[in-house]
């Protein structure tokens, strides 16, 4: 009998503990869970973190846009519609130099460095200057808030001449 109630004993102080342990684990899940909300807010607020900027079309019309940070600028001109005739030909892949603007000197060196597959392509773009980019390979950062860049005359699209050429 005393063997009996001993065995309940045990089991009921196991049982105790397995459900403090569950307790903590919930905890330690909610204050995981509670963190994760924290976090979640913060990135909402980086997102609505717009940066202002504006394009100078070809036709000399400025048009002031608004994207996130991350965003890069072939991104704005699709997700805003800018109708810039054959702009962003090859959607980013680096492969036809049609999304080329122009910058003045001040907001150039803000840009970052240029990558040689960049190089590569803005070598072939139509107007070339010493401050092109592409603007598949730019993204936005607030220190670009109020930047201008200009659309070029023209564009070149390496990949038709290439199919011309076949
Ligand atoms: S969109 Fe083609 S190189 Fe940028």
């Amino acid at each position: 009998m005393s063997l009996l109630i001993a065995l309940r004993r045990l089991a009921h102080v196991r049982l105790g503990e397995l459900s403090r342990r569950t307790t903590a684990v919930t905890l330690s899940s909610g204050a995981r869970l509670s963190g994760l909300r924290s976090f979640t807010v913060g990135t909402q607020a980086l997102r609505s973190d717009k940066v202002t900027f504006h394009f100078i079309n070809r036709d000399g019309e400025k048009i002031t846009v608004k994207g996130s940070p991350g965003d890069t600028l072939l991104d704005i001109v699709i997700n805003e519609d800018l109708d810039f005739d054959g702009f962003g030909a090859c959607e980013g892949t680096l492969a036809c130099s049609t999304c080329h603007l122009i910058f003045d000197e001040e907001v150039y060196k803000k840009l970052g460095r240029v990558t040689d597959e960049e190089m590569d392509m803005l070598d072939l773009a139509y107007g070339l200057t010493e401050t092109s980019r592409l603007g598949c390979q730019i993204c936005l950062t607030k220190s670009l808030e109020g930047m201008v860049a200009r659309v070029p005359d023209s564009v070149t699209d390496i990949r038709q001449s290439k199919d011309e050429s076949a």
